[in-house]
């Protein structure tokens, strides 16, 4: 069976240490390599942090390149109050042996899309979309040849989560946002907060992971207790929303999910609404569809199926 090349971009953060593990546990994705950027934490914790989470899955050989340490115009915004200090918060976290790649991670975007054959390169982004934007703004010729953009990010019929209209990984960096959902891509995915809100780590859910006979299962259903404790007290939900996990989701069973081809576009200016990401659900603007924004999934669906890939793992 041919697999699904992905070059996974993340900044972890808890939920984006699910889908990391997640996607290494998959035996039909081929994750080319790890770029990381500056969001839930630091730069400096978030490389680290992807070198654990690879450690923990046994794969120490993955190409891990740490990329942009701030967003193309603001200063940093991160989010210590939702995943701790480290960004790992709730599990123990050891200090990784394996290196970072010496190559940045804009680079290593540019130069796989250019090496791969068009069109067999999906980017998996979990966190702010600064290091795409910048291997847009440098090398536009890659465009072309990205298979499909799956991203985390925005929020329209929920509301925000680090503002009153904003998602966080679009918060971060705007600029950069707009910048990917205006590049031309041929396939840009979207799971925004109304999807992921909807994807929530139920006592059950959680049980099905730590039932695992593994140590994945096992850090998985931690770091998911870990959340819960912000999220429940906030949302009020039946669990946590684990947000970047349904991103892996797509990507392996998109039937799980459903949504519509629409316009989105993501506010710059205003200080009130700034990262908001109106989406034209109803054509008004007559712009042609820039995004597939999906809304709905079929969330035990996609527990069983994180739970059917950790188990491959330590
Ligand atoms: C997104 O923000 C981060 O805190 C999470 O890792 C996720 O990528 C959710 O808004
Ligand atoms: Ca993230």
């Amino acid at each position: 069976m041919n697999k699904t090349a992905i070059i996974i971009d993340t900044d972890p953060g808890q939920d984006d240490a699910v889908a990391i593990l997640t996607a290494l546990g998959s035996s039909r994705l081929e994750v080319v390599g790890i770029s990381v950027v500056a969001g839930n934490v630091p730069l400096e914790l978030t490389a680290k942090n992807v070198r654990i989470i690879c450690e923990w899955a046994g794969r120490p050989e993955v190409p891990v390149h740490a990329g942009c340490e701030r967003p193309l115009l603001r200063p940093l915004v991160t989010a210590e109050h939702v995943h701790g200090k480290t960004g790992l918060d709730g599990v123990p976290l050891h200090e990784p042996a394996m290196p970072l790649q010496q190559e940045h991670a804009v680079d290593f975007i540019i130069r796989t899309l250019r090496e791969r054959e068009r069109g067999t390169v999906t980017l998996c982004m979990l966190g702010p979309l600064t290091n795409l934007a910048m291997a847009i703004v440098r090398a536009p010729d890659i465009v072309g040849r990205i298979r499909e953009i799956v991203l985390m990010g925005g929020a329209y019929f929920e509301g925000g989560n680090i503002t009153p209209s904003a998602e966080f990984n679009i918060y971060v960096d705007p600029h950069a946002a707009a910048t990917v959902l205006a590049c031309g891509a041929a396939a840009i995915t979207m799971l925004p907060l109304d999807v992921t809100h909807k994807a929530t780590a139920s006592l059950a859910r959680i049980g099905l992971l730590r039932a695992l006979p593994n140590r994945a299962g096992n850090l998985a259903a931690d770091i998911m207790t870990t959340l819960e404790r912000f999220d429940v007290q906030r949302y009020g939900a039946d669990g946590a929303p684990l947000h970047d996990p349904t991103v892996i989701a797509y990507v392996l069973q998109p039937e799980l999910f459903s949504g519509r081809k629409v316009y989105v576009a993501v506010e710059q200016n205003s200080e009130l609404t700034l990262g908001a990401t109106p989406v034209d659900w109803w054509g008004i603007t007559g712009k042609p569809a820039n995004v597939n924004y999906l809304t709905t999934v079929d969330s035990d669906g996609f527990f069983r199926l994180l739970a059917d890939n950790l188990s491959t793992l330590p």
